[in-house]
């Protein structure tokens, strides 16, 4: 029988989707999963922060909680305490009226919405995002409505560092209204961010050029431990009176990754427009799936608003950031010590969930054949699939890999 779908062509897999059910189905014993950005505790197991769990029963034992709508831009309480956790509770332009925030659908959505708002209503057209960036930024802009997707240089690959001067020049080269796509903190994937004097330069040619940032802000608190360190760009941006947006996740921070809690922040120079930018808002919201979802806003909004709450979770956050730190530590020691050939500085210098190892597809393709280890084909590794039970494996595993390599390269006549 004829079917009207025929025809339609086969999309390229998500890597980091496809890779974690590979992971999922390969019965090997020992195999290690370094592929998608969730935590894992010391015994490889996901953690359900303990406030979460604490505040979820709090939740279901409350008999005023309802499943009814939410507004279409979500629950004030929710965005009212994200947007003061980015900006910081003695924020300016909070207490001038010139930020506001809206929930939306994690970071994911949150970036969605904005480039509708950049592009429909604002009419801008084109977008850079950093080579490497998060590989969603190019389709969720493109499909958001932006014509055209250009790329700044971000990482020097011999230094394993940014390339600072390159991603300048990039942006001194961007036609005004460029929307460039700023990693707030724990650059995904190289887990390299600008040092403060970095972020003055990046900002210097930004407003110098009128270009617009948006900040993605997914690890706030999650990359060092401290919620205001890890907002130092933007508040850098705010102190600076630059007008921009930046979405929120609160996907790895609150451990909520299908919950979908998400938060897109706007800062005005002026109040002016506000109204008529929410109205607009509003229905490109309704639009797209009408409003947003109860469950992890009111968990996140509970916790950010009651101080012994956030407290608690400020403790979690700090939980989770350390032990990256100690599984840094922990590989960048044992490569050492068997000798790995090259420099492995980066592992410990890098700040967050990921590390950009500097393996290549070759290597990373064995690593996953001959050692059931599993990460991105860019050598992107989660440092939270990493425990003190499978360091030794695979420190062990990338050191004789790498040695296979170079000798075979050694071998090579050609
Ligand atoms: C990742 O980068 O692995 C995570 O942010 C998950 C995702 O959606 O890609």
């Amino acid at each position: 029988m004829n079917t009207r779908f025929t025809g339609i062509k086969l999309g390229p897999p998500i890597e980091v989707f496809a890779l974690q059910k590979t992971f999922v189905d390969d019965p090997h014993d020992n195999k290690v999963n370094l592929t998608i950005g969730a935590y894992r505790t010391n015994e490889g197991k996901p953690w359900v922060l303990p406030v979460v769990r604490k505040v979820e029963k709090l939740l279901a034992a409350d008999d005023l909680q309802n499943h009814e709508y939410l507004p279409v831009l979500g629950l004030d309480a929710f965005s009212e305490a994200a947007t003061s956790m980015l900006l910081g509770p003695n924020s300016p332009v909070i207490a001038q009226g010139r930020a506001f925030g809206i929930q939306s659908l994690s970071g994911t959505g949150a970036l969605r919405v904005a480039a509708e708002f950049l592009s429909r209503i604002l009419h801008y057209d084109t977008f850079y995002y950093s080579i490497p960036s998060w590989e969603n930024h190019r389709l969720v802009f493109t499909n958001g409505g932006f014509k055209q997707a250009r790329e700044y240089t971000y990482w020097d690959e011999k230094t394993r560092s940014i390339n600072l001067e390159g991603m300048l020049n990039d942006l001194r080269d961007a036609p005004e209204n460029a929307v460039i796509i700023l990693h707030s903190c724990a650059h995904n994937p190289t887990g390299c961010d600008p040092t403060p004097e970095q972020w003055t330069k990046i900002a210097d040619v930004i407003q110098e050029k009128r270009l617009f940032p948006l900040f993605d802000s997914a690890y706030q608190g999650f990359a060092s431990g401290d919620l205001d360190k890890d907002a130092y760009a933007v508040r850098l941006f705010a102190e600076r009176g630059i007008e921009f947006i930046s979405t929120q996740s609160f996907a790895k921070n609150f451990g909520l990754y299908n919950e979908r809690v998400g938060n897109i922040v706007f800062v005005l120079t002026d109040t002016k427009e506000l109204v008529e930018a929410k109205s607009q808002l509003t229905l490109i919201v309704r639009g797209m799936y009408s409003n947003p979802p109860n469950h992890g806003a009111r968990i996140v909004a509970t916790v950010l608003r009651n101080p012994e709450l956030f407290e608690e979770w400020k403790d979690h956050i700090r939980t989770m950031s350390s032990r990256i730190k100690q599984m840094r530590v922990g590989l960048h020691h044992r490569l050492l010590k068997l000798g790995t050939p090259g420099t492995w500085e980066h592992i410990i210098q890098q700040i967050g969930m990921f590390s950009y190892t500097g393996l290549n597809e070759k290597q990373v393709q064995h690593l996953r054949d001959n050692y059931h280890i599993y990460m991105l084909r860019s050598g992107r590794i989660n440092m939270c699939g990493l425990n003190e039970s499978n360091l030794d494996y695979v420190a062990n595993a990338f050191n004789e890999t790498i040695k296979l390599f170079q000798e075979e390269q050694n071998d090579c006549t050609c």
